[in-house]
């Protein structure tokens, strides 16, 4: 039997981390230019259940029965035991790899449980819709996070641009013109539960404070939704950059994070934010040209980005259809 495999991308979230998670709207695209892999190989003379993880980014290679219970491995195999009905998995080995940045706001663990996900319903003849791989994916990041709002699984499950409200359906978000995004790696890691539990226990502390702030990141989520619908960059730039400071005003920012915002927006990017769960991983950059993000990439790295990738949200509305809602 050949090997099977399946592949799942990286994502950043343009507007409205954290906000996202107390019910805002929230929008996020893919990153294809990294990705999680899963390989998977029967072993036709292992013994049912017999099966062997091999995990080389994170130096871990072991049967699936001596993890814990907890580790999202397991909890990726169990999700999709009790989804198929299974007593046990036939013998198999799967190998799992990953150019995400771990803890770098990427998507890293939604990204690798899809990747898994899919691999192993693929491998036991199971072509499952792309709704169950995100509700599964969203179980291991529960199970991870505590309180995630599941816009990571979404955007990584359907690969495709969306505007995102927790427990609702997403919507694609249709784009009025090519967007050239950087995505800049402070190189600094940082725990995503961390940093939303941190901003729960000052919320529950302060509900007067960040429900506004929470609101009105919503607001820009429902205006950047106009601008990427209608092509108009410059007032994604201004919304993004409105984003930040709220961010910043919250804590979600850091010295690093700042300095590389500070440094795009001075190289003439139309505008700069982190992206995911801050305090590290990861920036974008809204550049106003592809010819442009080459040159802030290039300033960035020089300024202390520790790695960066140029993507671009293809257009994909050529009829100028925005609903203003
Ligand atoms: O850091 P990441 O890639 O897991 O993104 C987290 C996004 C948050 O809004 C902070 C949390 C969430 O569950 O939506």
């Amino acid at each position: 039997m050949p090997a099977i495999s399946a592949t799942a991308p990286g994502k950043v979230i343009l507007i409205g981390e954290h906000a996202v998670v107390y019910g805002q709207p929230a929008i996020a695209v893919p990153v294809t230019q990294v990705q999680s892999r899963a390989v998977i190989l029967a072993c036709p003379k292992g013994k049912p259940g017999d099966v062997t993880i091999d995990a080389p980014d994170i130096q871990l290679k072991t049967r699936l029965e001596n993890l814990s219970v907890d580790h999202p491995f397991s909890i990726a195999f169990e999700a999709v035991r009790k989804e198929l009905h299974l007593t046990y998995f036939p013998a198999m080995r799967l190998r799992i790899s990953s150019t995400l940045p771990i803890a770098g706001g990427m998507g890293s663990s939604a990204s690798i449980a899809v990747a898994i996900i899919r691999a192993l319903t693929r491998f036991l003849g199971v072509e499952l819709p792309n709704e169950t791989i995100s509700a599964l994916a969203y179980q291991v990041e529960k199970r991870q996070h505590g309180t995630p709002s599941g816009i990571d699984n979404t955007v990584i499950t359907y690969a495709q641009p969306i505007y995102f409200i927790r427990e609702q359906p997403y919507e694609v978000l249709p784009v009025g013109k090519d967007i050239p995004l950087i995505v800049a790696d402070t190189g600094i890691r940082s725990s995503t539960a961390a940093v939303v539990n941190d901003l729960r226990s000052r919320w529950q502390k302060d509900p007067q404070t960040y429900d506004p702030i929470f609101a009105a990141i919503g607001s820009i989520a429902a205006r950047a939704k106009q601008a990427i619908c209608t092509g108009d960059l410059s007032l994604l730039g201004d919304l993004i950059n409105e984003n930040q400071k709220y961010l910043h005003e919250m804590s979600i920012s850091c010295r690093e994070l700042d300095h590389l915002v500070e440094q795009a927006i001075k190289f003439g990017a139309l505008g700069a934010k982190l992206s995911g769960g801050g305090r590290g991983g990861n920036m974008i950059v809204l550049p106003s040209s592809i010819e442009q993000a080459e040159m802030i990439a290039i300033k960035l790295r020089e300024n202390g980005a520790f790695r960066t990738l140029v993507t671009t949200v293809a257009q994909t509305n050529k009829e100028e259809t925005c609903s203003s809602s």
